[in-house]
């Protein structure tokens, strides 16, 4: 890794063998169908980018990546004709781009899909289609229903889209897939996608690769933007990073690794992105003792977490964590077994009870579960902690005002206004604000269930800060997280889980991705031997006893 060279700029990283012939890396054969040359855009004070050069060729896909505000957007913007350069060239399909023209850039066979949709909602899927298509592709309208059938077949859209359905009942995804067949309905050289994956599950992610993998397969070149990096790697065959506006370089998707691509990203050596551990070892108690817990499909398990220390969750996914999250939290009652905090003995039988005693959930669906998207920062920061700005029954508005102000500053939470509808943020700003709640709260016990999902990378190591502050200042942490790396990387012992209950104990000095993944790869079974009676894994020397 970069030694002796301060961080912070992109030249103290080493090169790449990807980096290092940035055009050889390119699949040959393909045109440049999208090909931008020195763009530069400001906004008022905000240079969004600066000198930035990019191409697409035909039948690639090529990955644009960035931490929100690094000018994604902007650019997609500019190279649809939508935003003005004040600097820079862009052509399409070899043809240069008149500025401010939009439906040049169509016509030159660029198509864009929208997050938010641009689709009329009460007219019927097939009317979208038909309008979204150029008067001279379009089918005989009685026509535009098998049309639009066999247009999804083509793509391999398996989506259920009923062409009959009015667009503006379809769900998120459908929603976020229809505008992707709707930007295919005019046969684009180029196809821009702007973070397309936001509103998608697992599978409806692996769909929309499906179809843009079947753009490519049929010549279209597709820039992908997302903050997801595993899958843009999934899919992509080059990588653009963008950070500030300003290209850190263009990479090889197979010669290049997530740990690289987020060096670039935040501007820094990876590991120097997450917080320090707590240095001394200062006077620690157990805070949460957790003793033969037994719940819907988990247990027993046995440990304890100490105030101002961060133990990790691993295991591959459904293994009872959600559940143990669950019961600890106060959400479904347990079955058998004892947990205390801070001292005081819990019957978890309500998530009154939890939350009375000092336990605290950040729960990882924010969307449905933490947050009020309609209502402000503010409203959804406070709402557990009124009580702290009351005074004789009044809420002292200031007081609730600048506290929470401070908090904005401090998380770096980026928003408009603490008025802001939460729904409106990012991922990851939402997830500070969530995160702001325990600032003014200070429960004894945290429990961060996938802190990170849906989260840019900017703003996670922000939040791995926030936690890090918390437990410096007394709070135990239990973190779940499916991230090996966000575990290494943040906590001081990962205990790994497996059919319910915790099968090893990594402690701190054996932490690494790699250590974890072996671990939870291995499964149950050979670690039977070294559990304690209590069903705590011992701490043992790593690989000995693996089989
Ligand atoms: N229309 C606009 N007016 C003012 N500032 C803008 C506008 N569009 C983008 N910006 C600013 O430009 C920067 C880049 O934004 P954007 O391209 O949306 O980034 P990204 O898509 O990577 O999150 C941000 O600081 C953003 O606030
Ligand atoms: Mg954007």
């Amino acid at each position: 890794m970069t030694e002796g060279t301060p961080a912070g700029e992109s030249t103290t990283l080493p090169a790449s063998p990807a980096n290092a012939g940035q055009a050889g890396a390119v699949p040959a054969g393909g045109e440049l169908v999208l090909e931008l040359t020195g763009v530069s855009r400001q906004f008022g004070a905000v240079r969004a980018l600066t000198n930035v050069s990019f191409e697409c060729r035909a039948g690639e896909i090529h990955a644009l990546v960035g931490e929100n505000g690094s000018g994604k957007s902007t650019l997609l913007g500019i190279a649809s004709g939508f935003v003005d350069p004040d600097l820079g060239e862009i052509r399409i399909g070899g043809q240069r781009l008149r500025t401010d023209s939009p439906a040049q850039a169509r016509k030159l066979g660029l198509a864009m899909a929208y997050q938010d949709g641009s689709s009329v909602g009460m007219e019927p899927v097939k009317n979208n289609f038909y309008f979204a298509a150029p008067p001279d592709q379009r089918p005989p309208y009685w026509r535009r229903k098998k049309w639009a059938r066999k247009l999804l077949a083509d793509f391999d859209l398996d989506i259920e889209l009923f062409p009959d359905v009015p667009a503006g009942f379809l769900t998120m995804a459908d929603r976020q897939l229809f505008e992707v067949a709707k930007a295919l309905v005019t046969d684009p050289k180029v196809l821009l996608l702007d973070e397309p994956t936001t509103a998608l599950g697992p599978d409806e992610v692996e769909a929309l690769h499906r179809t843009i993998v079947a753009c490519k397969d049929r010549g279209v070149g597709v820039v992908y933007v997302s903050h997801r990096l595993p899958e843009v790697l999934e899919v992509a065959d080059r990588v653009t990073v963008l950070r500030d506006g300003v290209s850190q370089g263009t990479f090889d998707a197979r010669a290049t690794t997530e740990h690289e691509l987020v060096e670039r990203i935040v501007g820094r050596p990876f590991e120097a992105a997450f917080p320090p551990r707590d240095p001394l070892g200062s006077e620690k108690k157990d805070v949460l003792v957790v003793d033969g817990l037994q719940g819907q499909s988990f247990g027993p398990v046995s440990f304890s977490v100490e105030s101002g220390e961060i133990v990790g969750i691993a295991g591959a996914e459904g293994n009872g964590q959600q559940q143990l999250f669950d019961t600890l939290s106060g959400r479904t009652p347990p079955r058998a077994g004892r947990v205390e905090c801070a001292g005081e003995e819990l019957t978890l039988v309500s998530t009154h009870e939890a939350v009375r005693a000092g336990i605290m959930l950040l729960p990882g669906d924010r969307k449905t579960e933490a947050l009020m998207g309609v209502l402000g920062v503010r409203v959804n920061a406070s709402v557990q902690s009124l009580r702290r700005f009351s005074l004789a029954g009044i809420l002292r508005r200031r007081a609730e005002r600048d506290a929470i102000g401070d908090l904005v500053e401090r998380l770096d939470i980026r928003t408009p206004s603490l008025d802001q509808p939460v729904e409106f943020l990012s991922g990851g700003n939402q997830q500070k604000v969530s995160v702001s709640r325990s600032f003014l709260e200070e429960p004894s016990v945290i429990l961060a269930y996938e802190p990170t999902q849906g989260v840019d990378v900017g703003s996670r190591f922000d939040i791995y800060n926030a936690l890090r502050t918390r437990s410096n200042a007394g709070a135990a942490l239990l973190v779940k997280s499916s991230d090996p790396i966000e575990l290494a990387g943040l906590c001081d012992r990962v205990l790994v889980m497996s059919r319910g209950t915790i099968v090893e104990e990594i402690p701190g000095d054996e932490l690494d991705e790699v250590r974890i993944v072996e671990a939870i790869v291995r499964g149950p079974g050979m670690s039977k031997s070294a559990r304690s009676p209590l069903g705590v894994a011992m701490p043992k020397s790593p690989s000995k006893q693996a089989s």
